[in-house]
């Protein structure tokens, strides 16, 4: 049977020929390679051939380097198998179209850009590492190459503009449920799209919207998890509040089959929010929600705003108990706990 799935590689058009040679060169070798090698080889500087090293490195390339011996190439970044992904989704909508790229700046960016000019529902854009991986409220998101889940869907659901927003909560609680069929480690979801382990951040979402009032045109949702990154590979000030699942598991997880499971989880929630309404997705949030019963700190134009936190309502909206019998609603912001 022919097969209708499209898998578009896009390699990194900023790998230089270089830096592939010195790929090369590594590879081709059982032991050291001087940097004078590599420089007489390439022709150019040592200085030059240190900075195509370094460059290397930050896509995932485990290279050593000793002085005097000079360079051994130690591991080469894991890639994600897109042929086992289009397999395992065969059939799923979310699984005709993927474009698969070494190194992007945002799959957000990408898809968004994909689907301004007509994308399909479904197109699934995926990196192996960003250079300006974008998450809530202006912040950045990295993760080491090979090493994490990074991955937008283009997505047109037929909603006015008002609920288009529930879809980052659907977004959510199919990506804790994909997660724990692949892996058994068990997401709560710190609203509104913080994917949570015990107490630590192990992945978030980012919706972008287009359309009008009454009309969404197209939705793009982002994922980025930790995957196999190690602790030592997390960036300094999240030590204390990430976690990936490696981690969290002792093991290294299979991102091939982790991505499969997610896909098709979102594909199902997202169906069947579409066709019944978010009766379903709310529920299954409620399910998981980390922030009920605590006590936390909403953060808004005015200051923050303590309370205890109270379930969300049926627009998704976070409900905080502020005392004197007052509950407020919170559509968006940035919360924390208050101990
Ligand atoms: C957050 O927790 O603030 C949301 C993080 C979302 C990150 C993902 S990684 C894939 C996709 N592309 C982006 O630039 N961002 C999202």
């Amino acid at each position: 049977m022919e097969s209708s799935v499209s898998v578009v590689y896009v390699e990194s058009n900023k790998m230089s020929q270089r830096k592939k040679t010195v790929i090369d060169i590594l590879r081709d070798s059982d032991g050291f390679v001087s940097g004078e090698a590599i420089s007489d080889r390439l022709g150019i500087s040592r200085n030059a051939v240190h900075k195509h090293v370094k460059s290397l490195r930050g896509r995932g390339y485990r290279i050593l380097g000793v002085s005097r011996r000079g360079y051994r190439l130690e591991e080469e970044p894991s890639r994600l198998s897109m042929a086992r992904i289009a397999d395992s989704t065969e059939g799923s909508a979310f699984g005709r179209s993927f474009r698969y790229y070494d190194e992007i700046e945002s799959t957000n960016a990408e898809a968004k850009s994909l689907a301004a000019s007509g994308a399909p529902e479904g197109t699934v854009v995926i990196a192996e590492c960003q250079s300006a991986g974008r998450g809530r409220l202006g912040r950045r998101w990295t993760s080491p190459a090979g090493k994490g889940l990074l991955f937008s869907v283009v997505l047109r659901p037929a909603v006015p503009m008002g609920e288009a927003y529930l879809l980052t909560l659907v977004a959510a609680t199919a990506a804790a449920e994909g997660i724990e069929a692949a892996t058994g480690v068990g997401v709560q979801i710190k609203w509104p799209n913080d994917l949570l382990v015990g107490d630590r951040k192990v992945g978030g979402i980012l919706m972008e919207v287009a359309g009008e009032q009454d009309e969404v045109e197209w939705v793009v949702v982002g994922i980025g998890l930790n995957v196999n990154t190690e602790y030592s590979e997390l960036p300094v000030a999240l030590r204390r509040t990430a976690v990936s699942l490696k981690m969290a598991t002792g093991e290294p997880v299979d991102r091939s089959d982790l991505l499969s499971h997610l896909l098709l989880s979102l594909e199902t929630q997202y169906t069947n929010a579409v066709r019944k309404g978010f009766d379903d997705a709310l529920q299954a949030f409620r399910e998981r929600d980390y922030l009920v019963r605590r006590s936390i700190s909403v953060e808004t134009h005015n200051g923050p705003v303590l309370g205890k936190a109270s379930g969300i309502d049926e627009h998704g909206a976070l409900l905080v108990d502020v005392g004197h019998r007052q509950i407020k609603r919170f559509h968006s912001g940035d919360v924390s706990l208050h101990r």
